[in-house]
């Protein structure tokens, strides 16, 4: 199933007209290796023990005696990981390129060169035929470095009014806003899915369970619609998250501000943030934005392990009440009877590793006192992981869901095992004037009795009955079935297909 994915929200990727905004590790870049492979990665560091030249060739090389160690070259590098960040890199430089030549600070020619410059870069970038050096650290200095070699002088002055901390606060606000866009839409596909499929199934019933013991019987669609409810809170969650993070942290610098005569408010229009941040200190060094989306991740994630823990037990023989696909599932290398539900099972054992993504961001802040700190690089791995994990959960569910099969006879006899509808019969000798617990009780004796004869209380005769109470009269048998059950919970909310019918319809409008 195609889905529709948001544009990103800000014009200065139109104008540079690159390709929509895809995190997915689709584009060839993002197969290179996470171990940054020597041959493919030039470094500057010839030898192993650093030169001993006065001024290196690196960005910052003023005021060094010698080259980074190769080994400290591999072990700092993020532009293995961080090139993920080029198309917000470019549209944050392109905006600061613009504001700098609105205020006077770079001259039209300059800006023209660095905007077509940095469009130039990205279209290759694209088509990948960019070659990232873990020599120049980070996808920033790849960038810069590489418009320098095509455009000169004027390359040299982007950086001016800027720091690589602004920067990579910017970049990775402008990241979270684009991957919440992108899985609010996900999230509402999967309502949507869901709302059809609890259409589909209003009438069948099924047991409801608490202490994973047999309860009441509810229908498949309020089920449904319990899991729809739980997406659409994690869709209104990132959303929120969405309104902290749209804040421009750039003019930021390194973390004072600037001395440069910058127009903020310019920059956050070109690049469709919300406000300007408020504090230069604060802005370079908090990630709370996105722990919070690590953390509405997690919620997300978390229901849809609890789905998957459910959709697990109900394709299994012992329960019946759904088969999935079998291209939604795999079998066994040695047990040829075997169907498995591997989508499932996967979703919850990735709802792991998203938890973990979220703890190891607030581990990562615990201990940093402001402003900037280089533990921030490491902000980026579990960040990317999340979101990528996530995506793909959603989608496959959205794939999965709507050719979910549904067994309504096994849910039927499962919702008539384990006396579901005693609370039935406890309201009805509440409606013929015995007090709820006095009706509990009798009720509960009857329960027992029916297990040392083992059937079911619709089953014991109406004398039998009596016995438990002299207001049971031959009535009770409609307050017994199953339908008479579910259809008893008639309010806002209820089970009752007609409410799940309301509840949907109320869906559909809004
Ligand atoms: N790669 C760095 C990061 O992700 C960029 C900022 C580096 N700033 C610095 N002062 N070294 O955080």
């Amino acid at each position: 199933m195609r889905q529709q994915f948001a544009e990103p929200s800000y014009n200065i990727f139109r104008q540079l007209g690159f390709h929509s905004f895809h995190t997915r590790p689709s584009s060839p870049e993002f197969h290179l290796p996470m171990t940054v492979d020597s041959t493919s990665m030039p470094t500057h560091s010839a030898d192993s023990q650093g030169s001993n030249v006065a001024g290196t060739d690196k960005l910052w090389g003023g005021r060094f005696a010698e080259n980074t160690d190769t080994l400290v070259e591999a072990f700092s590098e993020s532009v293995s990981f961080d090139r993920r960040l080029w198309r917000q890199d470019i549209a944050g430089s392109t905006a600061h390129a613009q504001m700098l030549t609105h205020v006077g600070v770079l001259s039209v020619a300059e800006g023209q060169l660095i905007v077509d410059g940095l469009a130039a870069i990205g279209a290759d970038i694209e088509a990948g035929r960019f070659v990232w050096q873990q020599a120049l650290e980070d996808v920033h200095m790849n960038i810069e470095a590489q418009l320098t070699a095509r455009i000169g002088e004027a390359g040299k002055k982007l950086h001016t009014a800027r720091s690589r901390n602004d920067q990579v606060a910017t970049d990775l606000r402008l990241y979270v806003r684009d991957a919440i866009d992108e899985l609010a839409v996900l999230a509402q596909a999967l309502a949507d899915v869901l709302l059809d499929l609890a259409e589909r199934e209003a009438d069948t019933v099924m047991p409801g369970f608490t202490h994973m013991q047999i309860a009441q019987p509810v229908v498949f669609g309020h089920h449904m619609l319990a899991w729809r409810e739980q997406i659409l809170r994690d869709r209104a969650r990132l959303l929120d998250t969405r309104k902290r993070c749209n804040v421009l942290p750039l003019g930021s610098a390194a973390l004072a501000g600037t001395v440069y005569p910058i127009d903020r408010h310019f920059t956050a229009a070109a690049l469709g943030f919300d406000s300007v941040s408020e504090n230069s200190l604060d802005a370079v060094s908090d990630r709370d934005f996105a722990i919070e989306f690590c953390a509405a991740c997690s919620l997300l994630m978390i229901h849809l392990s609890r789905w998957s823990e459910e959709l697990i037990l109900w394709c299994s023989p012992m329960f019946g009440f759904v088969k999935l696909p079998d291209r939604f599932c795999t079998g066994s290398s040695i047990m040829p009877q075997k169907k498995n539900p591997d989508v499932p099972e996967l979703v919850r054992g990735k709802t792991g590793r998203v938890i973990g993504d979220l703890t190891a961001l607030l581990v990562l802040m615990k201990g940093q006192p402001l402003a900037y700190n280089r533990d921030n690089q490491e902000d980026k791995p579990p960040l990317f992981d999340a979101h990528d994990t996530v995506a793909a959960s959603l989608r496959v569910f959205v794939a999965m869901l709507p050719n979910l099969t549904v067994d309504a006879a096994a849910c039927r006899a499962a919702a008539a095992k384990g006396f579901s509808t005693a609370t039935d019969l406890a309201d009805y000798l509440v409606k013929r004037g015995l007090p709820f617990r006095d009706a509990h009780h009798a009720v509960g004796s009857a329960v027992a009795y029916a297990v040392t004869k083992g059937c079911d209380l619709a089953e014991l005769t109406l004398v039998e009955l009596q016995r438990f109470s002299p207001l049971i009269e031959d009535s009770v048998y409609a307050v017994l079935t199953l339908d008479g059950s579910v259809s008893a919970r008639q309010h806002w909310g209820g089970t009752a297909p007609a409410q799940v019918r309301a509840a949907i319809a109320r869906a559909r409008a809004r």
